[in-house]
């Protein structure tokens, strides 16, 4: 298999290194390399904002449970308002989470904001606002796919 796959590249690179005294087609190949590297670079951007925001809706809402070995822990929608002059007042309002959550510590995206607020309540307290209050447990009761769809969820509250 390996031997293969050398014996490939050296192909590959015989056939460009040819293919580089033709400037027609070494253009061609330049664009293709250009698109591949365009597309490949798509995709790890996009890797962030992966969630799927229904399942992140879901979570937020209990409709699934977050649960940990000591039992289940509220859902977010409990403690969070996400309308204006929501009456939910344990946790902040997140009406408008997904504009504010970039602005919140300076250098940090808004995606790294969100899951840090998830899995690490206490890492960023937001003023006025004491610490211990938010659970710790969504860590534990949550894998990183929920994770992600909790972030790509309150992504689109603003
Ligand atoms: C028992 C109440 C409670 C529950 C349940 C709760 N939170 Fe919180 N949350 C808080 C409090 C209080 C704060 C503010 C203090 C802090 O930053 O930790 C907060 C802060 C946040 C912030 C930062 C908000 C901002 O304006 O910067 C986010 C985002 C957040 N919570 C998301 C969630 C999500 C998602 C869940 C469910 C998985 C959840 N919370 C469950 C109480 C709660």
């Amino acid at each position: 298999m390996k031997r293969r796959i050398i014996k490939f590249i050296k192909a590959y690179f015989a056939c460009w290194l040819r293919n580089t005294q033709h400037s027609g087609l070494r253009t061609q190949h330049l664009l293709l390399s250009t698109c591949y590297l365009a597309l490949l670079l798509a995709g790890c951007a996009a890797a962030p904002g992966s969630g799927d925001v229904a399942n992140g809706k879901r979570i937020f809402n209990g409709e699934v449970v977050a649960q940990t070995q000591r039992g289940a822990l509220p859902s977010c929608k409990q403690c969070h308002g996400i309308a204006v002059g929501a009456s939910v007042s344990r946790g902040p309002n997140l009406v408008d989470i997904g504009k504010t959550a970039g602005t919140r510590v300076a250098g940090m995206s808004a995606e790294a904001y969100l899951r840090a607020s998830i899995i690490d309540p206490d890492a960023y307290l937001v003023r006025s606002y004491q610490e211990g209050i938010m659970p710790k447990g969504y860590r534990e009761a949550l894998n990183d796919a929920q994770v992600e769809d909790l972030v790509a969820y309150m992504l689109t509250l603003r």
